[in-house]
């Protein structure tokens, strides 16, 4: 999976919001900074996946810039389909075979939803998984 900055070569001298940009510039683009921007989204920093289902809204696929987690263009993630299906399968089969507690009595509005650079962050609440019941089928 690639990180939110997405590292591109200028292949002509161009021009962008009144920025020369000279032929084989190195740009890095922000994606992480653009999902954040506050002149495109309503309350950037709340977690709030339902912003989405709202008419209009800008998708992920590659052309609405305010969100480009695959980014855009050619140079645009060819895996986009594979890594859409890993993830929901993933999530998937971790919501349907584990329920997921907080621990030592925690209330949900306690937990502290806010990211970090990284897989895993050393001050995340640990949830606790614990297997659902399965019915044993017979072979
Ligand atoms: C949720 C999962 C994934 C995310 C969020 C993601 C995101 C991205 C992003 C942001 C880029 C850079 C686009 C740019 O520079 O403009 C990229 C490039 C790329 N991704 Fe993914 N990706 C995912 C899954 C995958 C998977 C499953 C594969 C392959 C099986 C894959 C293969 C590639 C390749 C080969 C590139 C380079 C394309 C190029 O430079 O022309 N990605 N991806």
């Amino acid at each position: 999976m690639a990180p939110p900055m997405l590292l591109h070569e200028t292949a002509e001298d161009t021009t962008v919001s009144g920025y020369f940009i000279p032929k084989s510039t190195r740009v890095w683009i922000n994606a992480w900074a653009i999902g954040r921007d506050k002149s495109a989204w309503d309350e950037p920093e709340k977690f709030n996946p339902s912003r989405f289902l709202n008419e209009g809204m800008p998708d992920f696929k590659g052309s609405n810039f305010e969100f480009i987690p695959f980014g855009s263009g050619r140079r645009s993630c060819p895996g986009m389909q594979l890594g859409l299906y890993a993830v929901e399968m993933t999530v998937a089969n971790l919501l349907h075979c584990f329920k997921w507690e907080l621990p030592n009595g925690m209330k949900p509005s306690e937990l502290d939803m806010n990211d970090v650079l990284g897989l895993t962050d050393p001050r995340a609440v640990q949830l606790v998984a614990v297997p659902s019941y399965r019915l044993n089928c017979p072979l």
